[in-house]
């Protein structure tokens, strides 16, 4: 199984140029990662100027709506991003919930939506600071993946990413990574079955830089990262990358 590395720029950088240097940058730097799958979710209006020199590395949205096409203004539809060649895209991440009030109801749909038009979701979950982060795991996942069916799962990819450890230096101790991790795998096999929540890809993500990467992958159970502020730096990004390839 390939590591997973998705870099989610968030809505940085400012300017086109700015986004096309910056996804050069990262091309060529992680070039030789070869046991790593480089995914790099920018905002949508610069998928379609990477989408050209994308090379090895894959691309990922940010966030899709729940219905192929219609009267649904601002909107950006799971075909549409297809058909610019993206591969993941990110749902549920704890900022859309906060800022524009995405339920697990919204996600839920999201996630089938993409899943039919062959998109993998990266589903996002994870507790805030004074929250049990073991229900609150639970009831997301349960809620996020209700109607989900067996064959589908495994186009999924979660993202453990505990709310207070997102752009604040304050990242969860392998430890504690383990544990979430492995209670993440339960509720999958308690929800699908062994396998499925053997094979299923786990992303841990917040503060997530050069020094602290690998250990989450070699120690902390993860399959993977979702990295925020770090994606920004060019070889920052690409440290983090080859410290798990
Ligand atoms: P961070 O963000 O790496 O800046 O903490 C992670 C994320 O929000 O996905």
């Amino acid at each position: 199984m390939k590591t997973l590395v998705v870099a989610n720029w968030k809505l940085n950088p400012a300017t086109q140029k700015e986004a096309k240097n910056l996804f050069e940058e990262v091309k060529n730097r992680v070039r030789n990662a070869k046991n790593v799958e480089v995914v790099i979710c920018p905002p949508f209006v610069y998928l379609p100027s990477v989408v050209l020199k994308k090379g090895k590395l894959v691309l990922g949205a940010q966030n899709v709506f729940f219905r192929e096409k219609g009267a649904f203004t601002g909107e950006v539809s799971p075909l549409m991003l297809k058909d610019l060649n993206v591969k993941y895209v990110i749902i549920g991440h704890s900022e859309t919930r906060k800022h524009l009030g995405e339920t697990n109801e919204i996600i839920n749909k999201k996630i089938n939506e993409a899943l039919t038009a062959k998109l993998k979701p990266i589903f996002c979950v994870g507790e805030n600071e004074r929250e049990d982060k073991f229900s609150v795991l639970d009831n997301q996942i349960k809620e996020g993946l209700k109607g989900i069916l067996g064959k589908d799962i495994k186009n999924v990819v979660i993202a453990y990413e505990p709310v207070w450890a997102i752009g604040t230096g304050k990242n969860s101790s392998v430890d504690e990574t383990l544990s979430s991790i492995l209670f993440i795998r339960k509720i999958i096999k308690k929800l699908y079955n062994i396998k499925a929540a053997e094979n299923i890809k786990i992303l841990y993500g917040g503060s997530i830089d050069h020094s602290n990467a690998a250990l989450y992958v070699k120690e902390g159970g993860a399959n993977g990262l979702l990295v925020g502020g770090a994606s920004l730096n060019g070889k920052e990004f690409a440290d983090i990358v080859k410290s798990v390839n």
